[in-house]
């Protein structure tokens, strides 16, 4: 068995490599002139585990590729599952992305495994997949840390509830209430945040409009302090100027997506899934 590493992928791919104590297959990438991709690997394993988000298209070619350059069995371990959140047809006519993604995948992959994936709706698509949890992790980083945990909206609240028993902190999520016909606020459900130092956990920032809409609200509510962290740092649009400008101290991320803010690897959790 050896790891095949893809480009969107390169630390936690060796980080699961070592864990696993698996050899690295030497592969090689290429982006021809006029953008068309190439892939070659050398291996003559006949058991093949491939570590690769799905950040962007080009993401998904690759990944292609490596399926057919393969031989043998193979483990798809897609750490950010993109494409996830267009899980239903929203409007007459739509593709739903991530059907469209579970078939390719599952169409050469014997195992699927990904962190996280954006809802219940979006893994119904798969036949089998194994969906690891990243929020034990981000509780153990917070282990210690005089905080409030809080989910920027319901939906979040058992993820942020996981994280906060392991970090051993209190947590809440913002409900929004109707004050009027007119006029919607969101409010922590029970907790008061004045003087607190709170933590926005969600599952991915992507253009950070959730966070951003949290932490003004928080800081209006009179918190001290206020960062966020998440399991996938998608951060399009420039999102960490946005968050740093709305007086967010600090982004934590884990390396499903690799950023300079992806200070929690889910790499043990991956490997043990493996
Ligand atoms: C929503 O379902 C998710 O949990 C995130 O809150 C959302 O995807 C974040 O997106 P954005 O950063 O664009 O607000």
């Amino acid at each position: 068995m050896d790891l095949v590493i893809c480009p969107s992928s390169p630390l936690l791919g060796k980080r699961i490599a070592e864990l696993l104590e698996a050899k690295i297959a030497a592969v090689q990438y290429r982006k021809f002139p006029d953008g068309e991709l190439y892939v070659r690997v050398e291996s003559e394993e006949d058991s093949h585990i491939v570590v690769g988000s799905l950040c962007s298209s080009d993401d998904i070619v690759l990944l292609n590729l490596l399926f057919d350059a393969l031989k043998g069995r193979i483990t798809a371990l897609i750490p950010y599952m993109g494409y996830a959140r267009q899980d239903r047809e929203f409007l007459k006519g739509e593709a739903v992305s991530i059907r469209v993604i579970a078939k390719m995948i599952e169409e050469r992959a014997d195992k699927i495994i990904t962190v996280n994936i954006h809802s219940n709706k979006a893994k119904e698509n798969f036949k089998t997949l194994i969906d690891v949890d990243a929020m034990p992790k981000i509780g153990e980083h917070f282990r210690g840390r005089d905080i409030i945990m809080i989910s920027p909206d319901k939906g979040s609240a058992d993820r942020v509830k996981t994280a906060a028993n392991i970090a051993n902190c209190e947590w809440d999520w913002l409900e929004k209430m109707r004050i009027d016909a007119h006029t919607v606020e969101i409010v922590p459900k029970n907790l008061d945040v004045k003087d607190k130092n709170v933590l926005i956990v969600d599952d991915m920032i992507s253009t950070g409009g959730t966070v951003v809409e949290a932490a003004k609200k928080l800081y209006e509510l009179g918190a001290k302090r206020v960062e966020v962290a998440c399991v996938h740092a998608v951060l399009t649009d420039f999102a960490a100027i946005k968050l740093f400008s709305t007086g967010i101290a600090d982004i934590t991320a884990t390396d499903t997506i690799e950023r300079i803010f992806s200070k929690i690897s889910v790499a043990g959790i991956l490997a043990e899934a493996i």
